[in-house]
Parts: structure tokens; C-alpha cells; sequence
């Protein structure tokens, strides 16, 4: 049988854990119209709960535009068009909304793999200024019958086009006007999207609800796991899927890819325990080693040493005693020189209940260096 886990990819189906609390409250956004910007950390399953959360409500269709390291205006609207093509639409609509962007030279093509619509714009034009509206107008007209959500994944990235504050201003002055269409902007830089939607300044400025995507029911997940494995004949104690997942720190796709690992290193009818995760943990960081020795290497002993009081007491207040002295350090100051430094090195990052590993493994495989 084949791995039963999956990583790095959108999941659905069998592969995804329901997470019915989240569905249900991204479900009553879109039912509102409501427009939302979804954050999480990496990892954490956002693209596959909204995918998953808004299709199939109210007949709702979905344009999914992907912004992932683009780096133009051109970018931006071949993205939207390709949204449009793939939205499920009847041949005549698509032809229709295609004839409305007749400037942009569209054209229509079949994916050679899955035979999907795929909507291709002429790059040039598509970097005039004029064409951003033209695309925007295609989504207009796409959601004229009030059962199509929008989602914008990787928003963020709209930073990495030159003259973003055009971009962005323009988009909201379209967006503003389609009360009752559900646009869902999702982004894993956190303070990236609080620019977007949370600073003054931004035309997005509390322009849309905040949803946070956090970990899975501990539960949830531990039932997914025991029935993963179930399915290619091996068992694992809730217990032990528990302490999977902790030792995943709870990110979903770390977790999938902690599981896919136990499974290489073990086989049919075997009892995954405790004891399995150690070689578990040695296949992923064969895969990733050389990437966290080269993080360390950079690293000055004493924001070593922070960092490693980090992976061992998650739980204790960095500025803390109990903590200063776990390290062996007196300054505060120093801490928090190295904090900032893990921080750009983008290796740690803060949250409300203190500072976490960006890699949930990299944590791991300090936590191992270090006892
Ligand atoms: N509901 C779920 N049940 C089980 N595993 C999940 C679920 N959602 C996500 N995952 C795991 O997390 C991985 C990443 O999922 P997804 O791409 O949806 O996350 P993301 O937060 O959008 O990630 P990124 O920050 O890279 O965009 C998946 O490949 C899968 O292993
Ligand atoms: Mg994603």
C-alpha cells in the first residue's frame, strides 16, 4: 500500500482531518458575503480549509488565484485569469467573460494532465495599468449571480510587485463595491498581511474580517492518524499520536510528514511506538540537515544559546528568571539582541503565547544537538 500521508500539497478527501469548527465559521463568512483575510502559521492548512470550507456552500463557486511569488502587475492579472478558467464554469459563460477582456487577447486552452480550462492573457498588455481593472472586472462579472467566493492565497505577495500601493488601491476600489461576494485574502506573513489590512495607511485598512488558522484538534488529528495507519494494517495508541504531533509542534503539514516517515521505517502489522519516532525524525532531517547546520553555522554562541532555551522550555517567558538562568545568562538586554537576530534570520518568530520555531523539525533537531 502507499504512503498514506501527505505533505506540501493542498489536501482533501481521505487526506484531510475534519476540522469542523473552522468549516462551519468560514462558512457563515461567506453566507454573510463577508470578506475575510485567513492567516496561520506555514504549514498550518489554510489553503486546503478554505478550498475545502467554501466550496459546495449555497452552490458557492470558487475563483482560487494563486499569488505566489509573482512579481509584476502582469503576473497578478495572468493569475486572476487562469482563477477565472479554472472556476468550473459552462464553455459559453467562460467565452463571455473572456469576450469582456477582448483587450487583453485572451485565449483558451486545455491542461494537457487534467483537461481543465485554463484562460491565457497577453503578458504585455497585461502589464499596461488599465488591464488590472479589466481583470478585476472579469471577476465582477463572474460573481454577478451571488454564488461565487473569491480567494486570494498568498496575498502578501502583492509586495513584491513595484508599485504596489497602485496595485492594492485599485483592487479595494473594485473589491468595495461587490458587497455581497466573499473575497478570502490568505497569507502566512504575518506582518506582511497586519500592513495589508491592519496599518492606517493601506487602502485594505480593516477592510475585511481576521480569521487565524491554528493547530487541528488534538483529538481530531490523533483519530486521523490511528486511522491512517489503520488503513495500511499497522496501529498506533492515541498516546502515541499524540506525541507525534507534539513532536511536530502541532503544524499540520509537519505532522502529515512526521507520519509519512514513521511509515517508511516501519511495516505492515507493526506497532508504531514511542521508541519509532527517533528514526522517524532521522529521515526528515537526513532530507534537511545540511539547510539547519548551515542556519547554525551563522549563528554567535550566545543566539545559539537563546536558541536553544527555546526548543528545551517552549513554555517559559524568555525575559523570565527561570529562564535566563535555564541558559546561563543574566543580561535581558542580550536576550533580546538574539531574539531579534533569530528573528531575521527567520528561524523563530513571537506569538501571543511566546516565541515559536518557524520548522517545527529544526526545533526538533536542536533540541537534539543540545542534550
Ligand atoms: N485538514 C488537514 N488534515 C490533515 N492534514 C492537513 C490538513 N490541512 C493541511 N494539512 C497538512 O498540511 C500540509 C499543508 O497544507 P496547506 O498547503 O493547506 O497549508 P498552508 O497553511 O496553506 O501552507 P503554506 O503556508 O505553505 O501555504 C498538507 O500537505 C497536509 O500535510
Ligand atoms: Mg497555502
Amino acid at each position: 500500500m502507499d504512503n498514506p500521508f501527505r505533505y506540501g500539497c493542498v489536501v482533501s478527501g481521505d487526506h484531510f482531518c475534519e476540522r469542523v469548527k473552522a468549516e462551519r465559521e468560514l462558512r457563515a463568512f461567506v453566507k454573510a458575503g463577508q470578506n475575510v483575510f485567513v492567516q496561520g502559521e506555514r504549514r498550518m492548512g489554510k489553503t486546503s480549509l478554505v478550498r475545502k470550507a467554501v466550496s459546495g456552500v449555497r452552490g458557492e463557486r470558487l475563483v482560487y488565484v494563486d499569488l505566489y511569488c509573482i512579481g509584476s502587475q502582469s503576473d497578478l492579472c495572468r493569475r486572476v485569469a487562469e482563477g477565472v478558467g479554472r472556476a468550473n464554469e459552462s464553455m459559453p459563460f467562460l467565452k463571455r467573460v473572456m469576450a469582456f477582456a477582448s483587450r487583453l487577447r485572451p485565449s483558451l486552452s486545455f491542461d494537457a494532465t487534467d483537461g481543465s480550462p485554463k484562460i491565457t492573457i497577453d503578458a504585455l498588455a497585461a502589464e499596461e495599468p488599465a488591464s488590472l481593472g479589466i481583470v478585476m472586472s472579469m471577476l465582477e462579472k463572474i460573481a454577478t449571480d451571488g454564488k461565487t467566493c473569491i480567494v486570494f492565497d498568498e496575498f502578501q505577495d502583492v509586495f513584491r510587485i513595484k508599485d504596489f500601493e497602485r496595485v492594492l488601491a485599485e483592487m479595494r476600489s473594485r473589491i468595495q463595491f461587490q458587497e455581497d461576494v466573499p473575497y478570502f485574502f490568505l497569507g502566512s506573513v504575518r506582518h506582511e498581511m497586519w500592513r495589508i489590512f491592519n496599518d492606517s495607511k493601506s487602502p485594505f485598512f480593516k477592510s475585511a474580517a481576521a480569521y487565524d488558522v491554528g493547530e487541528i484538534d488534538v483529538g481530531d488529528f490523533s483519530r486521523f492518524i490511528e486511522a491512517r495507519f489503520k488503513k495500511g494494517l499497522r496501529r498506533i495508541s492515541p498516546e502515541t499520536a499524540r506525541m507525534v504531533i507534539d513532536t511536530a509542534s502541532g503544524v499540520s503539514g509537519d505532522v502529515q510528514e512526521l507520519c509519512a516517515a514513521l511509515w517508511d521505517v516501519t511495516s505492515s502489522g507493526h506497532e508504531v511506538t514511542e521508541s519509532d519516532i527517533p528514526a522517524a525524525l532521522e529521515v526528515v532531517f537526513m532530507r534537511e540537515r545540511k539547510g539547519f547546520e548551515k542556519a547554525v553555522s551563522m549563528l554567535t554562541p550566545v543566539q545559539l544559546r537563546v536558541l536553544q532555551g527555546l526548543a528545551l522550555h517552549p513554555k517559559l517567558r524568555v525575559f523570565g528568571a527561570e529562564f535566563l538562568k535555564s541558559i546561563g545568562m543574566a543580561n535581558a538586554g542580550a536576550v533580546s539582541k538574539a531574539l531579534k537576530r533569530l528573528e531575521d534570520h527567520n528561524l523563530v518568530h513571537e506569538t501571543e503565547s511566546g516565541y515559536r520555531f518557524d520548522d517545527s523539525f529544526f526545533r526538533a533537531w536542536v533540541l537534539k544537538s543540545a542534550t
